[in-house]
């Protein structure tokens, strides 16, 4: 059997291989189906959502990737082994779908799956990869979310799956967003820029604040692994903006941290029934500009103290965003963020603007304080003033995780045997429950449907059972066919 290290030294070697071409260098920005519909989709749904997507403004927001998640397809492939769309809930089929979203001036995405089945258990595309590019290529298909449910036990470990669509992908020739999404498991922010576009980097989000501060903590100290030539970390979807029961602080601040980290910003509430400020946060333009940022640095914790916590990424031009968050449940609290913690020298006097705002705040030299009630965030950019003739440089050097690693020790991202290991391990428990679970069924087949246990055969008396074609002696035990 070969070992877990040569598995992981030939998922190395794949990875080298070609690295996709990105048709789009910064985050996605768009809208998702599954938060708010689950499999629950339909063509009129797909069309009414692009028409308000371009209705409500937000296209031209940015969000113009309409992605359709999983429940698309049939639950079998048809006789020439294709993937085809539900026939009772896209009866126009997907390419005249995708030409009414391309002609909205939107692009349109698809939803896949690196194993046999997808979560929801339509069909998988492991080992139908070439087929399933060419029918989305032929589609009109923009983008492709590639999920990681339901492979075979010897067949785990998904880099050589994504990467078989990523070639795939590639050899159709159409130029298709590649966005990955293995919930963090075994540190793709390690391996999937080789794949990638964007990589997910935990499991589903909910929508609670709970989730939400579970998924920021998640994202501590990945931003180094994320940026231009790399691709992106994918904190899930919007999910608190527009669903569940969030304070509007909470999804103000759900959706300007994961601005700040540079996640892809998918929208997934149903826009049919938005409240305006909900739809008010998700347009917020000059935070949507932070996540659009040029110069592509993803934002990470810089300082946290208790409940409070400040959160900064490097702009283009030298200019710094910062997200003051304040996690606890007293009211408005002032945070104060330094130039030091910032890594800008002291004596710069720098502007600083209020995003959701839209307002300059003044000149500041030194730090600068804001108030955010609790679970709410105050979030600002500073632009720092030229002196004299001196003009900012595009890029000064400075990283979030500089500043974070001089507070807190690294995580260890080592490439991860131990995680490959434990993937392999999980994997060969899987099978084992499998088969487990075949033979207590083929137990209780054998009870009920026809086999019954008569004794066991050491304690029973010579002559009792007749042995014949109706009479099995098994280990121990002695078993009749009966009704
Ligand atoms: C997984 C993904 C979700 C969604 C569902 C669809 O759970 O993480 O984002 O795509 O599958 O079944």
């Amino acid at each position: 059997m070969r070992s877990p290290l040569w598995r992981l030294a030939c998922s190395l070697a794949l990875l080298s291989a070609a690295a996709r071409a990105l048709p789009a260098a910064k985050p996605l920005l768009g809208y998702n189906t599954w938060n708010a519909f689950r499999t629950n989709i339909d063509e009129q749904l797909i069309r009414d959502i692009a028409d308000r997507l371009v209705e409500l403004g937000l296209a031209a927001a940015g969000y113009t990737y309409l992605n359709i998640d999983d429940g698309w397809s049939e639950r079998r492939r048809d006789g020439t082994g294709q993937l085809v769309a539900h026939r009772r809930r896209f009866p126009s089929g997907m390419a005249a779908l995708a030409e009414h979203v391309h002609s909205r001036g939107l692009r349109f995405g698809i939803y896949g799956d690196a194993g046999k089945r997808t979560c929801a258990g339509y069909p998988g595309s492991r080992g139908h990869e070439g087929t399933d590019a060419r029918t989305w290529a032929s589609w009109g298909v923009d983008l492709l979310k590639y999920d990681n449910c339901n492979y075979d036990a010897a067949d785990w470990d998904p880099v050589p799956r994504y990467a078989a669509m990523r070639d795939a992908l590639n050899a159709t020739g159409r130029p298709v967003v590649y966005s990955l999404c293995n919930w963090g498991a075994l540190r793709p922010w390690l391996w999937a820029d080789k794949v990638r576009h964007s990589w997910r980097t935990t499991g589903d989000i909910h929508p609670t604040w709970g989730s939400v501060m579970e998924i920021l903590d998640a994202s501590t100290d990945l931003a180094r692994f994320a940026g231009p030539g790399r691709g992106h970390n994918d904190a899930d979807m919007l999910e608190a903006v527009g669903n569940g029961k969030l304070t509007l602080g909470e999804q103000r601040a759900h959706f300007a941290l994961w601005a700040l980290l540079k996640s892809p910003l998918l929208i997934g509430t149903d826009l049919r029934s938005i409240h305006p400020d909900s739809l008010a946060i998700l347009k917020a333009r000059e935070v949507i500009a932070i996540n659009q940022d040029p110069l592509g640095v993803a934002g990470d914790l810089v300082w946290v103290h208790g409940s409070l916590r400040i959160y900064a990424a490097p702009l283009a031009g030298g200019g710094r965003a910062v997200v003051l968050l304040n996690t606890g449940d007293a009211g408005p609290t002032n945070i104060t963020v330094t130039w030091q913690q910032l890594g800008l020298p002291a004596g710069t006097a720098a502007g600083v603007r209020d995003l959701f705002a839209e307002r300059d705040v003044g000149e500041f030299e030194g730090a600068v304080s804001a108030a955010a009630t609790q679970h709410d965030v105050a979030v600002v950019k500073l632009t720092p003033l030229a002196s004299g003739n001196s003009s900012r440089a595009a890029d000064d050097g400075w990283r979030p995780w500089h500043q974070l690693h001089a507070q807190l020790p690294p995580r260890q991202h080592r490439p991860s045997v131990r995680g490959w290991l434990l993937a392999g391990a999980a994997a060969a428990a899987l099978r084992l429950a499998a088969v487990a679970i075949s033979i207590a069924r083929w137990r209780r087949r054998v009870a009920g449907s026809g086999w019954r246990r008569l004794g066991d055969a050491h304690s029973m008396a010579a002559g009792t059972v007749q042995l014949g074609p109706a009479v099995f002696v098994g280990p121990g035990r002695v078993w009749r066919l009966v009704g």
